[in-house]
C-alpha cells in the first residue's frame, strides 16, 4: 500500500532506508551510504517564496549518468503536433476513444487531443487521453514539457515514480511534475483516461477571496507520497517528451531509484469527492470559477493558463433561476471531459470518456431537451447525484489535432443540440 502525507505545496522530508537523508544540509560532502544528491526544480531560482518549488533528491546513481537521447516513434499519436491550416471556429465533440486492440502502455497509449502555445513558451496546456492494456514493466517515462495532471476515467493505476507511489482510482486525480521519471502499472488490467499537460505556471489552489479561509479543495486533502524506490539493476528504457517530441535512452538499471528526499516539488494525489462544492442559495448560476480545483496563473492578472475545473454532485436550491449553465460566449476555451455519470447541460452525446471543445466565442450551453426540462422544472431542493465532469479552461484557443480533427470519434452533428429552439414571443 502507498504511504502519504497531507497538505498541498508543503514541505516534506523522507526517508525509504532509516539514515539516508542528510541532516542539516542539502549536499553534504559526503551523502549517507554513497547516495548522489540531485536538485530537482520546478520554478526558477529567484521565484517568489510563495511559489517556489523544488526538492533535493538522494539516488543511488546520478541521473545525468545516461547514453544520447534518439528519437522515439512508440507513441504514435502522442504529441503529434496539429495542423497549420485555420481552425474552423466550430464546436466539436469526440465519443470515447475505443482501448487499443494490440497490448499497449500508458505511454504508448497516449493521444494527444488538442493542445496550445508551444513547449519553448512555457505556457499553454494540451489534453490527451491515455488508453492501456500493459504495465510499464521496464520503462519509465518523463515529461520535460509541463507537469501532467492525470485523471483516470476507467480502471486504476499505480503511479511508481521517483518520490514514490500513488494508487489512483477513477474520482481521483494525480500529478506528476515536470521532470519525475514514472511508470505505470494497471491493477485492473487495462485503463483509460485524461491527461491535462500544463506547459504553464505551476498548478496552485485558487485564492479563495470572500469565501474565506476554506472551501473548496482544501490542502489537507492533497497526498503526497512518502519515499519509495527500487534497485533493478536490469535493462531499462527511458522515455521523455521534450519540446512537443519524443526520445528515448537506454539505461542498465531502474531510474526510480531515490531513496529519500525533502522539498516542496512532488508528486500528489486528490479524491475528487472531497471538493468543497459552493453555489447559489438564492437565484442565477455562479460562474463555473467557483468550482475551480487547481489554477495555472498566465502574467496577466485573473486570466487563467489553465484551469482545473469540475462539477461534482451537488444540491441545486436557487429560487427563479435557470439551473444548469446558460448559454454563453467565453473568451477563454472550455475542453470538458466526463469521468462518470451524465452532464447537466447535456441531455445526451457526451460520455464518460468523451471530450468536447469550445473555444473562444464559441456559443454554446444546454441542448434543446436539457433546455426544455430546466425551463419547465418545478424548482425544489434537487441533487445532482452520481456525477463527476471536468473542465480544462484556457486563456489560449485549443487547436485539435490532426488525429482528434480525422478521428471517427468525432461526432458530425454536434451543432443538432443547439437546432430546434422556438424563437422568443414578443406581445404583438
Ligand atoms: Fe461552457
Amino acid at each position: 500500500m502507498a504511504d502519504y502525507f497531507p497538505g498541498f505545496g508543503g514541505h516534506f522530508e523522507t526517508e525509504a532506508v532509516p539514515g539516508a537523508l542528510p541532516k542539516g544540509r542539502n549536499s553534504p560532502q559526503r551523502p549517507p551510504f554513497g547516495l548522489y544528491a540531485e536538485q530537482l526544480s520546478g520554478t526558477a531560482f529567484t521565484a517568489p517564496r510563495d511559489h517556489n518549488r523544488r526538492s533535493w533528491l538522494y539516488r543511488l546513481r546520478p541521473s545525468a549518468e545516461h547514453p544520447p537521447y534518439r528519437r522515439y516513434d512508440g507513441a504514435k499519436l502522442f504529441a503529434p503536433g496539429t495542423l497549420d491550416k485555420p481552425l474552423p471556429p466550430n464546436r466539436l465533440r469526440w465519443n470515447p476513444l475505443d482501448l487499443p486492440s494490440e497490448p499497449t502502455d500508458f505511454v504508448d497509449g497516449l493521444v494527444t487531443m488538442m493542445a496550445n502555445r508551444s513547449p519553448e513558451s512555457l505556457e499553454g496546456v494540451a489534453v490527451h487521453v491515455y488508453r492501456a492494456t500493459r504495465d510499464m514493466e521496464r520503462r519509465a517515462f518523463f515529461n520535460a514539457d509541463g507537469e501532467l495532471l492525470i485523471i483516470p476515467e476507467q480502471g486504476r493505476l499505480e503511479l511508481l515514480t521517483e518520490l514514490g507511489r500513488v494508487d489512483l482510482s477513477p474520482g481521483e486525480v494525480a500529478l506528476v511534475p515536470r521532470g519525475v521519471r514514472f511508470r505505470v502499472m494497471l491493477p485492473d488490467g487495462q485503463a483509460r483516461g485524461y491527461v491535462a499537460e500544463n506547459q504553464g505556471a505551476l498548478f496552485r489552489l485558487p485564492d479563495l477571496g470572500p469565501i474565506g479561509s476554506n472551501g473548496l479543495a482544501n490542502p489537507r486533502d492533497f497526498l503526497t507520497p512518502r519515499a519509495w524506490f527500487e534497485d533493478r539493476d536490469e535493462p531499462f528504457e527511458l522515455v521523455q517528451k521534450s519540446l512537443g517530441s519524443l526520445w528515448v535512452t537506454e539505461l542498465g538499471h531502474s531510474p526510480l531509484d531515490v531513496v529519500a528526499w525533502h522539498g516542496n516539488l512532488a508528486p500528489w494525489k486528490y479524491d475528487l469527492s472531497l471538493f468543497n462544492t459552493i453555489g447559489t442559495i438564492s437565484y442565477d448560476h455562479p460562474d463555473p470559477s467557483i468550482f475551480t480545483v487547481l489554477t495555472s496563473p498566465s502574467d496577466v492578472q485573473g486570466r487563467a493558463n489553465a484551469d482545473f475545473v469540475i462539477f461534482p454532485p451537488r444540491w441545486m436550491v436557487a429560487e427563479d433561476t435557470f439551473r444548469p449553465p446558460w448559454f454563453h460566449r467565453n473568451v477563454m476555451s472550455e475542453c470538458m471531459g466526463l469521468i462518470h455519470g451524465a452532464y447537466d447541460a447535456k441531455a445526451e452525446g457526451f460520455a464518460p470518456g468523451g471530450l468536447s471543445l469550445h473555444n473562444l466565442m464559441a456559443g454554446h450551453g444546454p441542448d434543446v431537451a436539457s433546455w426544455q426540462a430546466a425551463s419547465e422544472a418545478e424548482l425544489k431542493p434537487h441533487k445532482i447525484e452520481g456525477t463527476m465532469a471536468f473542465m480544462v479552461e484556457t486563456c489560449w484557443p485549443y487547436r485539435p489535432t490532426r488525429f482528434a480533427l480525422e478521428s471517427d470519434a468525432l461526432q458530425k452533428d454536434y451543432d443538432a443540440a443547439w437546432g430546434g429552439f422556438p424563437k422568443a414571443r414578443l406581445p404583438e
